[in-house]
């Protein structure tokens, strides 16, 4: 399968046409940034480890009875995907108080909560994301009352699936972004990533930080702290 045009280009990844209309093709950037785009730098090696560990979850996922937009690794930086439309919401899982939460709530970081908490946000870059509740994604028809159900059920599910795996890897899932879309048949699927930009992964025991909040907060050894997730869930 082959690129055509250039379909879109986000902060941390192309998305190009192919010859068949119902496929893309994800090319994932060694860009990162941090607070809406405030933050730019290069994580080297970064787009290759964040494909083939979201490619690597994308098929545990598919095993486990959640539909994804995942069809075929075709590089080391690029995956063939079924093309879908973004629903336009942050769904944010989570575990353990940190980050945005943890400010939120005055809550130190690393306190377990005693439910998962949900949240959505509204992907849009201008508004800086904004947070938003059932209500307001109802009645701004973003997902319908069915959809959105869909997308929290899948979001519980995706948690328990990844915590329990993540775990024999000795890395807690402290929380993560997904996001959903739907094909032309109206099927709600995973699409997007689940790699360290997009989870806060801790080692287990060291309680050390795995993943974009290095580069975030300038905590030194970011490209190595990748390189660990890449090594401990695909063992190179
Ligand atoms: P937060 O604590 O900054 O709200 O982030 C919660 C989780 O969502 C964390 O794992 C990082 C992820 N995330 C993204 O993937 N994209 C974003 O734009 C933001 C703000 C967070």
């Amino acid at each position: 399968m082959e690129k055509t045009t250039q379909l879109y280009e986000g902060k941390a990844k192309k998305v190009f046409a192919t010859d068949d209309p119902n496929l893309c093709i994800v090319s994932y950037k060694d860009d990162a940034t941090a607070f809406n785009g405030l933050k730019k730098g290069t994580i080297l090696g970064k787009g290759a480890i964040n494909n083939r560990v979201t490619n690597h979850l994308m098929r545990l996922l598919e095993k486990n009875g959640i539909p994804t937009h995942y069809v075929e690794e075709l590089s080391d930086r690029e995956t063939l995907v079924r093309k879908v439309s973004i629903v336009p919401l942050e769904v944010i899982v989570r575990n353990i108080a940190a980050g945005s939460l943890a400010k939120r709530l005055g809550l130190p970081e690393g306190v377990k909560m005693k439910r998962t908490v949900l949240e959505y946000c509204y992907k849009d870059d201008d508004l800086g994301d904004p947070m938003v509740n059932e209500y307001h994604i109802l009645a701004m028809e973003w997902a319908a009352k069915e959809e959105l159900d869909l997308i929290a059920s899948y979001s519980f599910k995706i948690n328990q699936i990844l915590s329990d795996y993540l775990r024999e890897a000795s890395i807690e899932l402290i929380d993560f972004k997904l996001e959903f879309g739907k094909t032309p048949d109206g099927t709600i699927v995973l699409a997007d990533e689940i790699s360290p930009d997009t989870c806060r992964f801790w080692d287990a025991s060291t309680h050390e930080k795995l993943d974009k909040d290095r580069f975030r907060r300038d905590l030194g050894g970011v490209e190595d702290a990748y390189q660990e997730i890449l090594r401990r869930l695909l063992g190179e």
